[in-house]
């Protein structure tokens, strides 16, 4: 892929990713990873998703140097960078703040595996990472702790981590937490809820 079609591909899928409310305002972001290159694509600090263009998107090393843009990067590149940092297979990324995943996040409970579509696009529940400071690597550190055998992830008052080896793949496991929160607040509501079982799992699993 070129760094032309990087751009083109995040800000494409930040556009739908905010039409479709997993962003509220300008929250949120997203980023790709070319690991050969060692050049990341990101979403700017603060920029109406309405108002955004490809050639706004933020090309950089993850040490923080940038290489193309006129917005300054995500407020959160840091935790987009420990991420691919510390998981070469991740070639892409999405922070949201989803309502109901995060709801989740602030009452500091992990979303347990109540839906068949959690285990193969999640791995099982959608564990909880914990809270670190926004703007630091820690928030990306204390994700990537709880993303062994998982696919996407809560951050303690903060919102929804999800990854995968490309936006499509990171964005349709976004949607999937968002789904599988919003399904079980609801269960809540109506009695108590049933987990899948460990050998349901499991052999699901394969
Ligand atoms: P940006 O800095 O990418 O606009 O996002 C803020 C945010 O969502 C912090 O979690």
């Amino acid at each position: 892929m070129t760094i032309q079609e990087m751009k083109e591909a995040v800000c494409s899928w930040a556009k739908q990713s905010y039409a479709e409310k997993l962003f509220a305002g300008t929250s949120g972001n997203l980023s790709m990873y070319d690991q050969e290159r060692g050049v990341m694509v990101i979403t700017p600090t603060s920029v109406a998703y309405e108002l955004i263009a490809p050639e706004d998107m933020v090309v950089m090393k993850l040490d923080g140097q940038v290489l193309e843009g006129s917005y300054r990067p995500s407020s959160e590149w840091r935790m987009h960078g420990a991420v691919y940092a510390a998981k070469p297979e991740v070639g892409a990324l999405i922070h949201t703040h989803s309502p109901y995943a995060t709801a989740f996040a602030v009452t500091h409970k992990n979303i347990p595996t109540i839906l068949i579509e959690m285990v193969p696009f999640l791995g099982g529940d959608v564990p909880l990472a914990r809270f670190a400071m926004p703007g630091t690597a820690a928030v990306g550190e204390e994700a990537v702790k709880v993303l062994k055998e998982r696919t996407g992830c809560l951050l303690a008052n903060h919102g929804v981590l999800t990854v995968g080896k490309d936006l499509a793949q990171a964005h349709l496991r976004a949607v999937y937490v968002e789904d599988a929160a919003k399904i079980c607040a609801l269960a809540m509501g109506v009695g108590e809820i049933h987990t899948m079982s460990d050998e349901q799992i499991a052999a699901m699993k394969g």
